[in-house]
C-alpha cells in the first residue's frame, strides 16, 4: 500500500504478509483511524469487513478489563466461566431460530473447520461414517489454514498450496455479473445451485458430509449476493443426500447484510454457521459454531475438537459486548435501511468509463471495474487497477477493501466498501465522494 509515510516492513523484525509499506495506525474512534502522522481516514471496509461497530467502543473496552481482572483464562476442556456462558445465551438467541448450540473459536478459518469437523462427526454418530467430504464453490473464501483452504474456492489463495489440499469437490459460483453458465437475470433457472446436485451425484451421495456457502460473496468475488432462490434450492438439494448445509456467516454476520446472518434473506435454515470477524467487531481474535438442535442432539458424547484459545473468557466477554451494541443501537436495522442508499450513491460511479458492475446487500458493496463495459473485458493484470484505486484513496483519506481474480484468479479489479454500521448518511456521501475521487485519479494513470 503506498501511503503517506508509512512503515517499510523489510527493515523491520516482521516477516510480513503485505507487499508494500504499511500504514502504522496509533488510533480509533467510531468509523475513522489515525495513523502515526496525524493522517485521519475513513475506514470504509471497517478493516477486511470486521469493525463493525466501529472503533474505541467503551463498552467493549471496559468489559474486556472487568473480564481480565476477574479470570482471564479457563481452558474450555475442564472449565467455563460466566462470560463464556452469557456469550453463549446472547449468541444462540441472535442466531436464527433452531440453531442454539455454540462452539467458540479464534477466527474465521477455525470456525469454518470445525464446522466442517462437526458435520463428520454428526456422520460418524449416526452411522453414516463414509461422509467427510465439503463441496463447496469456487471463488469462495472459507479461511486459508489447510483445512478452511481445501473448501475454499479461492484460485489466487489455493494456487502456491494446491498439493497440500484435501480433495473437496467445488461448483460454480452464483456469480450474475459473469454467469459461469452463460444466463442473465431473466434467462437465470438457476443452474448454479442445480450444479450442487449434479456434483453430489458425481462424487457419490455417500461421502459428501457437507456443503459450504457464503450468502454473499465476500473478499474472492467483492461482495456478489446469491441470486433470489438459490439458497432454497441449495437447501432442497442438500436434504434430498442427507448432506449438511454450513453457512459461512464469517463476514455476513451481525447485521452487516441488513440481517442478523445473510442467509435469513433467503429464509432458509442451515443446520450450522460459521461466523466471526463482526462477532467481536475486530475487538479480539474469536469465531463460532452455532449448531441446529437436530446436529446437537445426534452427538453421543462431545465435540472431539477444540484449542487452547477456544471459549476465551475475555473474548466471549468481548463478544456479548458487541452483542448488545449492536442490538441496543439497532445496528442490524441500520444496515438495512441505510444498504439501498450506499448502494444508490455508489451507482453514481456508473459515469466512469471502469466502472463496470455495483451490487450489494445492507451496508456491504462491491465496485467491479472493467476495461470495456458491453463485454466485461477486466482490466490487464499489469495495470494492477485496484491497486492504484486503495492506493489513491488511501491518499485522499480512505480506506476501502481491494480485491483481485474475480474472474479466474488473476484478471479482475474489485473494492469492497462495508464501512461500520454505525456510519451516518453524510458519512456515505463522503466516502463515495472521496471514492469518486480516486476512481478518476487512478483510471486519469492508466487511461
Ligand atoms: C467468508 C469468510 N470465511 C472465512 C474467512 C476466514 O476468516 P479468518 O481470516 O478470521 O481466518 C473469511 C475471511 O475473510 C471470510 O471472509
Amino acid at each position: 500500500m503506498e501511503s503517506k509515510g508509512g512503515v517499510d516492513p523489510s527493515s523491520s523484525r516482521l516477516f510480513s504478509r503485505a507487499a508494500g509499506r504499511l500504514l502504522n495506525l496509533v488510533r480509533g474512534e467510531g468509523i475513522y483511524v489515525w495513523d502515526e502522522e496525524g493522517n485521519r481516514y475513513i475506514d470504509g471496509s471497517s478493516g477486511p469487513i470486521c469493525v463493525n461497530i466501529g472503533y474505541g467502543v467503551r463498552e467493549v473496552t471496559d468489559a474486556v478489563a472487568r473480564q481480565m481482572a476477574e479470570i482471564s483464562f479457563a481452558h474450555s476442556s475442564h472449565f467455563t466461566t460466566r462470560s463464556v456462558m452469557e456469550c453463549a445465551e446472547k449468541l444462540a438467541r441472535f442466531a436464527p431460530p433452531g440453531l442454539n448450540r455454540v462452539f467458540f473459536c479464534s477466527g474465521g478459518s477455525e470456525a469454518t473447520e470445525a464446522a466442517a469437523k462437526m458435520a463428520r462427526q454428526y456422520h460418524l454418530e449416526r452411522g453414516d461414517g463414509s461422509r467427510f467430504k465439503v463441496a463447496a464453490r469456487w471463488q469462495s473464501y472459507h479461511g486459508n489454514t489447510l483445512g478452511a483452504l481445501s473448501m475454499s474456492g479461492n484460485i489466487a489463495r489455493r494456487r502456491r498450496y494446491a498439493p497440500m489440499l484435501l480433495d473437496f469437490p467445488h461448483i460454480p459460483p452464483a456469480y450474475c455479473y459473469r454467469c459461469w453458465f452463460g444466463k442473465t437475470r431473466d434467462s437465470c433457472d438457476l443452474d448454479c445451485a442445480w450444479a450442487l446436485d449434479r456434483e453430489i451425484r458425481s462424487v457419490g451421495p455417500e461421502y459428501v458430509s457437507a456443503f459450504i456457502a457464503e450468502p454473499v460473496v465476500g473478499s474472492t468475488l467483492g461482495t456478489v449476493p446469491a441470486p433470489e432462490g438459490y439458497f432454497q434450492v441449495v437447501r432442497e438439494i442438500c436434504d434430498e443426500h442427507g448432506v449438511l448445509f454450513i453457512a459461512d456467516e464469517v463476514m455476513t454476520g451481525f447485521g452487516r447484510t441488513g440481517r442478523n446472518f445473510g442467509i435469513e434473506h433467503w429464509d432458509v435454515k442451515p443446520d450450522i454457521i460459521a461466523t466471526a470477524k463482526g462477532l467481536s467487531g475486530g475487538y479480539i481474535p474469536m469465531g463460532a459454531v452455532i449448531a441446529s438442535d437436530e446436529i446437537h442432539e445426534a452427538f453421543r458424547g462431545p465435540f472431539a475438537h477444540g484449542h487452547t484459545y477456544g471459549s476465551h473468557p475475555v473474548a466471549c466477554a468481548v463478544g456479548s459486548a458487541v452483542i448488545d451494541y449492536v442490538e441496543e443501537h439497532r445496528l442490524v436495522q441500520r444496515s438495512a435501511e441505510l444498504g439501498p442508499y450506499l448502494i444508490k450513491r455508489l451507482e453514481e460511479l456508473y459515469e466512469h468509463p471502469y466502472v463496470g458492475d455495483v451490487r450489494g446487500l445492507g451496508v456491504f458493496a462491491g465496485v467491479e471495474f472493467v476495461v470495456d463495459k458491453e463485454t466485461k473485458e477486466p482490466l490487464p493484470p499489469e495495470t494492477e487497477f485496484r491497486r492504484r484505486v486503495m492506493d489513491r484513496c488511501v491518499g485522499n483519506g480512505l480506506l476501502v477493501y481491494p480485491m483481485g481474480g474475480t474472474v479466474d484468479g488473476v484478471r479482475g479489479d474489485v473494492v469492497q466498501v462495508a464501512p461500520p454500521l454505525v456510519v451516518t448518511r453524510a458519512q456515505i456521501d463522503e466516502i463515495v465522494d472521496i471514492l469518486d475521487r480516486s476512481i478518476g485519479e487512478a483510471e486519469g494513470e492508466v487511461l
